[in-house]
Parts: structure tokens; C-alpha cells; sequence
């Protein structure tokens, strides 16, 4: 990945992505259906590593001939210090993952919360001002979450978490920013869904539980009150492998709107796309790239 003696240009654009594990990783076949379609020369490799390669490797960053790449769990945090400049919605909610060059800086933003949204606005039809939502677990894409909550003018998110320090550090963090939202947090042993979920318009849940098979929800079924007249919950998973998760069956049977997480995946990727070739993303090409693989 490194120039070697004369500088010179290789005729083909290199992107990849940085993270551990990347076995199940969607994002190569994604952004290299994108580059096809404008017949732009490029690969977009994935690299599996642990924070000790990933670290000595973010050192070179200066010399390395990637013209820009993406960083998913655990590196999206341990990306920052390497990096010349981060966007201000990448600082607030604290992680990085896509990573672009501005002559020659290095530059980190974050399309995930902008995924989440045009997602919800463009799937659901959803729009989050003045709505009420509870969001399930506190970890990096929770953060993305709220931050796509809060900066659209939700009226009060509510985070439940088995941590609880967590999802108060959380809160906290985001409170300090958006001072109109009405946050509160909760742990999630003895969380009353029920009562809750009567008083929200949205739930999003972005816990890693849903991801293997055989794995139950954490809301059960009967916490979860039928849809009635006007009050329907969009209930969306950011899981999109199964495609339907153990909680969107059971919110669809009770009536409510699911959505999963593949038009977050799709959309984040899109943005990452943009930034760094200028063109608009080639959503529909990049959805059938992904093809049957989100569908169980
Ligand atoms: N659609 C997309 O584009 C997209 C983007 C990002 C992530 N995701 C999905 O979102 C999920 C979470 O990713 P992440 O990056 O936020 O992970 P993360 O930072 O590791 O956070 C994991 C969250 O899951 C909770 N959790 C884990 N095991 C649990 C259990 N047994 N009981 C209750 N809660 C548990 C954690 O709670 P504690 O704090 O208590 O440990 C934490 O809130 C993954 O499934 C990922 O595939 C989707």
C-alpha cells in the first residue's frame, strides 16, 4: 500500500475498509458496483485487523496510496488521532467512519447518522421533529442514532441499556449538545416497554441482539401494546441480516411499521461514495449489488 521508490500513480483508485471482524462485511461488493457504474478504475478491499496492525498502520497514513477508506467496529473511535481534521457532527457523536483526503490531509466524517435518516425519511417516510423515541442500547451506532434524532428536532429520546453508566454517559454527552431534546436514560432490567412504548412514536433498536439466529428479542411480544387508531409505532432494527429480525416480527404482528437496517447500510455507504468521488451515489445499483444476501 506504500510508494515505493519513484512517486508514481497507479492506474486504478484503491478503498477499502478497516475493521475486525470483515468476514460478513457488505461494503466491498457496495462501493465497487458504485465505481462500475461510472467506469471509475477502482478496488475496495476490506482490512481485517486488530488495533495493534491498525495503529501501526494509521502512522503511515501520510504515504499510503488509499484515496480514501472506511473504518467500522472497533476502529471508529481509534481512527480520530490519526486524522488531520474530524466534521463536527464525526466529533459529537465521537466515532469516524468514512475517511476521505483534502489535498494532502486526511480528513474523517460520519455517514451513519445521515444513513439512519434517509433511511427513515426515505423508506419510512418518517420525520423525527417533534416526534418521541426510544432508543435500545448505547454503543457506537446508538450515538449515531441520537445524533440523527436530536439534530432533527426530536422532542425526547428516552435510551434503555443493560449498562446503565453507559447509556447515562450517553445522555449526558448528548444533552450538553442539544439542549432542547428531552433525554433520559434507563437501564433495561425492569424497563416498563409497555407503558412506554404507549407514549413514543418511534423505537429504534441498535443492540447486536437479533444478529445470530436463535437469539430473542429483548422487548417480548406482549411488551409490546397494539397498534390503535392514530397510535403507531414505526419500530425500526439496525440489524439487516436476518432481514427480519425477532423483534420486527413481532412489532409487525402487533400491528406497528417495521423497518431494518439495510437502507442505513446502503445509504451510509452512499454518502461515503459522494465524498469521495463527487458523483451521486448509484443507490439502485448499489441495493441489487447487495441483492439476496439481505433477504432470508
Ligand atoms: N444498518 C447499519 O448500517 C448498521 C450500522 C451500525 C451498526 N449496525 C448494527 O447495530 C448493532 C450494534 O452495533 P454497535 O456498533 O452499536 O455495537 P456496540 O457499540 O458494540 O454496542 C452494542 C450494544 O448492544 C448491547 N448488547 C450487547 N449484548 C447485549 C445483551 N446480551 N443484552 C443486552 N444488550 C446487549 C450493548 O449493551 P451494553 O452497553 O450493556 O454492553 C450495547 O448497547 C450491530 O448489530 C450492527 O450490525 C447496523
Amino acid at each position: 500500500m506504500k510508494l515505493s521508490g519513484v512517486e508514481r500513480k497507479p492506474p486504478f483508485q484503491l478503498y477499502g475498509i478497516f475493521g475486525d471482524p470483515l468476514r460478513h462485511t457488505l461494503s466491498p461488493r457496495m462501493q465497487e458496483a458504485a465505481f462500475r457504474k461510472f467506469g471509475i478504475s477502482a478496488f475496495y478491499l476490506p482490512f481485517e485487523m486488530d488495533l495493534r496492525n491498525f495503529r501501526k498502520i494509521m502512522k503511515h497514513l501520510p504515504s499510503l496510496i488509499l484515496d480514501g477508506f472506511n473504518v467500522t467496529v472497533p476502529h471508529k473511535e481509534n481512527v480520530i488521532p490519526f486524522l488531520d481534521k474530524v466534521s463536527a457532527e464525526a466529533s459529537v457523536i465521537g466515532a469516524v467512519n468514512t475517511v476521505f483526503r483534502r489535498g494532502r490531509k486526511w480528513m474523517g466524517e460520519n455517514t451513519d447518522a445521515c444513513g439512519f435518516l434517509r433511511s427513515l425519511k426515505e423508506e419510512a417516510k418518517f420525520s423525527i421533529k417533534g416526534k418521541r423515541a426510544l432508543v435500545l442500547g448505547a454503543g457506537g451506532s446508538a450515538r449515531a442514532v441520537l445524533y440523527a434524532l436530536c439534530s432533527q428536532g426530536a422532542e425526547s429520546v428516552t435510551v434503555v441499556n443493560r449498562n446503565l453508566l453507559r447509556a447515562q454517559t450517553i445522555v449526558r454527552h448528548f444533552g450538553s449538545v442539544f439542549s432542547k431534546v428531552k433525554l433520559q436514560f434507563s437501564a433495561l432490567a425492569g424497563f416498563d416497554f409497555r407503558s412506554s412504548l404507549e407514549l413514543v412514536d418511534l423505537l429504534v433498536q441498535t443492540t447486536s441482539i437479533g444478529l445470530k439466529s436463535g437469539d430473542h428479542s429483548l422487548i417480548k411480544k406482549n411488551e409490546i401494546p397494539r397498534a390503535q387508531g392514530k397510535h403507531r409505532l414505526l419500530v425500526v432494527d439496525l440489524i439487516y441480516k436476518p432481514a427480519q429480525t425477532e423483534l420486527l416480527r413481532i412489532a409487525k404482528a402487533r400491528g406497528h411499521r417495521t423497518l431494518n437496517g439495510a437502507g442505513m447500510l446502503i445509504f451510509q455507504g452512499a454518502k461515503a461514495f459522494e465524498t469521495w468521488t463527487g458523483k451521486k451515489a448509484p443507490i439502485s445499483e448499489m441495493r441489487k449489488a447487495l441483492g439476496t444476501v439481505l433477504i432470508d
